[in-house]
């Protein structure tokens, strides 16, 4: 043993440690051991892509038991198909030194798994390595998370549907109850005193029921249209086709909302001439419908004539602009950042389903337009819709 050397002062400096070069096999034991640790696979392969030397952390992730691997190409083991981009990286590796990255799925010995492999040259021989990792359980996840997507997107959709049946579901039903009484009255008083009753009567009831009837039919009419929409949804048809004319959509929808505005407020109409936008008459009384009944919602009922909902349209900068003004509750500012999202209501369950302005926001952008809102808490908010001219 050497005696510890000491500087001029007499202090000890400890010899630094000689690095010890570890012989080559056994740097590669200790590469194995992490590799195990890891859970990858190595597989290097010679310029004809056979196995030269297999590593595996288990049996089971590999197609063929490990010693009848070795000296076999991978066309023989795998099948031509799955070994294609095998051999495709061995070659770019060969001539590029470098090659992408892939996922396989194959079936193995412990059943079907998924793998990213990353190939690498081997420096000295001409031998590529390939570093492959099992990732089927990141694989399940993704596709679980894709399923309960596409479940969530579904159910969205069936609620969105049934929300907008049921609004026309509603007024078509009361009209049809109002006419078979209105009908059930002729017939009793035919029946009763045997005579026809006082013409002026007769023809006021009449005239009820036939208006009754005419609305239920608007309302069917919209019932199968949402449903028709519902099947180019399915054939991803884009309906943003065609030219409509925004006032008769606006009317429409002002005529079935106004049992809901007629003890809440009055409605004021400000209807300029404007010219036809993208879409159909019977999406945009969608739109408008949602947002009448809302703005109704927001007014309490009782006082009609200290409240107001205002309808306005005009043109502006080559746009049509549609305005629905309520002198109702507002919007405080942390609810307005969610108005949009489906299924965001702040009313009681039974009242609001929270859809209506995210099928509005659906059918405005998807028709090239765009919804915004202003409100102001105690006094009232104001939805506006730009639409492109069609
Ligand atoms: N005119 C308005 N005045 C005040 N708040 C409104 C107005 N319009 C919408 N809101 C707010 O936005 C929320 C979402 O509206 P949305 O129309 O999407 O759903 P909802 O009316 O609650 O239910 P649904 O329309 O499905 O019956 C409402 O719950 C309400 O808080
Ligand atoms: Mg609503």
């Amino acid at each position: 043993m050497s005696t510890p050397k000491r500087d001029e002062a007499g202090n000890v400096h400890p010899r630094p440690q000689e690095s010890k070069v570890l012989p080559e096999q056994a740097v590669e034991e200790r590469l194995l051991v992490i590799l195990g640790f890891t859970g990858s696979i190595l597989f290097e392969f010679d310029a004809e892509a056979r196995y030269t030397a297999v590593s595996a952390p288990a049996e089971e992730l590999l197609a063929i038991p490990r010693d009848q691997l070795l000296g076999r190409t991978i066309p023989e083991v795998v099948g031509p198909q799955a070994a294609a981009p095998f051999l495709e990286r061995i070659q770019s590796v060969l001539t590029t030194g470098h090659a992408d990255p892939f996922e396989y799925d194959l079936e193995v010995l412990g059943g079907r798994r998924w793998f990213r492999a990353n190939a690498l040259m081997v420096p000295r021989r001409q031998h590529v390595l390939f570093l492959v990792q099992d990732i089927t359980r990141q694989k399940g996840l993704e596709q679980h998370l894709l399923e309960s997507d596409r479940l969530a997107a579904l159910g969205t959709l069936a609620a969105g549907v049934a929300h907008e049946v049921n609004n026309p579901l509603s007024y078509v039903s009361s009209n049809l109850n109002f006419i078979a009484e209105g009908m059930a009255e002729i017939l009793r008083l035919l029946e009763e005193t045997g005579r026809a009753p006082d013409p002026d009567w007769l023809k006021r009831s009449v005239k009820e029921c036939a208006e009754a009837l005419s609305e239920a039919q608007e309302g069917t009419g919209r019932i199968r249209r949402v449903v028709a929409d519902l099947k180019t949804f399915g054939r991803g048809e884009d309906p943003s086709e065609g030219a409509a004319n925004v006032v008769r959509a606006l009317e429409g929808a002002i005529s079935i909302a106004r049992p809901e505005l007629r003890f809440r407020a009055r409605l004021v109409k400000q209807l300029g001439e404007v010219p036809r936008v993208r879409g159909s008459e019977s999406r945009l009384g969608q739109v408008f419908l949602n947002l009448l009944i809302n703005a109704a919602q927001a007014i309490p009922e009782g006082a009609p004539d200290k409240n107001r909902v205002e309808v306005r349209l005009r043109e502006e900068e080559g746009r049509v602009v549609v305005e629905i003004e309520d002198t109702g509750a507002g919007i405080p500012p942390e609810v307005r950042e969610r108005i949009f999202d489906p299924f965001f209501s702040t009313k009681p369950s039974g009242i609001g389903t929270g859809l209506g302005l995210s099928i509005c926001h659906g059918i405005v952008t998807s028709l090239g337009g765009e919804i915004s809102v202003e409100s102001t808490v105690g006094q009232g908010s104001c939805f506006r819709i730009r639409l492109p001219v069609s």
